[in-house]
């Protein structure tokens, strides 16, 4: 059984338009996902801006409304919970966040941050906490002198760091990391990484890594969702997927990954303009109006939804006419 397993979720958000906004109309932002993750494992979810990842993300916590679709985590459906079961998911998942400072309350000392989720994770009394905090702070490399310190006199990697001892102080399954290294210098980046990867493994901790930067996401992930306009257009092996990805939207975000290597051709199929609207979704297909491949039918019906091993991609064309 998954830890995770996702069905067709909907995540609307209230928009108005018109004169003096009277229309009162929804924005799709998560459209139809379906997705599970097993235990241990890291998921890449990648796409443009405003694709819908950090709503699928918050949502799979919670922390968004769901307006239908199902959240299984660990085979108990929180959409349909009581109390008890949505307190059982906070104690076991955790988010990590793209601006550390931002998450973290600038008043408080280092120590203190870690020591309050302790208590109210884990009711764990105060002379143990002092124990846990310490540990905490090796465990993500942070040194405990440290723990006196406020979140201002931190460096942008420390501060990640103390992201992620605070996201482990509930003892978490499952970890959201939201462009959690995106506002790191690329060097720190890798550090960042580096850890989250050991502490995966240290720990069996499933991960879903949200990221623009595909060459990020495929270093560190075992599978990648790709989300366009709200919904998953491919899923797979991260190395199968970008060897051979199998949808249109996939190859153009693939080739317009920067060649570190400039003797390479550029882009055949670079992705052209901008995603539609999320107001005003397209028939159809929602690529269809910037697929170079797109054929008549596209506008008309939603492509069907293929299955091959363990990929899934939504696209009219067989990978053979791809
Ligand atoms: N609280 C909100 N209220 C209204 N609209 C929202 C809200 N949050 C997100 N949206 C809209 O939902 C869509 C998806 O946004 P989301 O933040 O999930 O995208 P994203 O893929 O995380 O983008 P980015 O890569 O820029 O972080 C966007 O059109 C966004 O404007
Ligand atoms: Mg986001």
């Amino acid at each position: 059984m998954s830890l995770l397993q996702v069905t067709d979720l909907h995540v609307h958000f209230p928009a108005s338009s018109g004169w003096l906004g009277m229309h009162k109309r929804w924005l799709k932002a998560v459209n139809g996902v379906s997705l599970s993750l097993a235990r241990g494992e890291v998921l890449g979810l990648v796409g443009e801006s405003g694709s819908g990842k950090s709503s699928l993300g918050r949502a799979i916590l919670y922390l968004e409304e769901i307006r239908s679709g199902t959240v299984s985590f660990d085979g108990v459906d929180i959409t349909r919970g009581n109390r008890c079961d949505i307190q059982r998911l906070r104690h076991e998942t955790a988010m990590i966040f793209q601006d550390p400072y931002a998450a973290l309350n600038p008043r408080m000392k280092v120590g203190e941050i870690l020591a309050e989720v302790l208590q109210v994770h884990h009711r764990l009394p105060i002379e143990q906490r002092t124990d846990r905090v310490m540990e905490l702070l090796r465990l993500v490399g942070l040194p405990k002198e440290m723990v006196s310190r406020r979140p201002h006199s931190l460096s942008g990697g420390q501060c990640q760091r103390l992201g992620i001892a605070r996201a482990l102080a509930v003892e978490p399954r499952l970890i959201v990391a939201d462009e959690c290294v995106s506002a790191l210098d690329v060097s720190i980046q890798g550090q960042i990484i580096n850890l989250l990867l050991k502490l995966r493994q240290q720990m069996n901790l499933a991960l879903l890594f949200i990221s623009h930067d595909l060459s990020v996401v495929h270093r560190v992930c075992d599978r990648v969702a790709v989300m366009y306009m709200g919904q998953i257009v491919e899923e797979g092996p991260v190395e199968a997927v970008f060897n051979r990805p199998h949808h249109p939207y996939t190859a153009a975000l693939i080739s317009s990954i920067p060649q570190l290597d400039p003797s390479k051709p550029l882009p055949t199929h670079p992705l052209p303009g901008e995603p539609p609207s999320p107001l005003k979704l397209p028939s159809g297909c929602m690529f269809h109006p910037r697929c170079h491949l797109a054929l008549p039918a596209c506008a008309k019906t939603p492509p069907p939804i293929r299955s091959l091993q363990n990929r899934r991609y939504s696209c009219v064309l067989d990978e053979t006419q791809f």
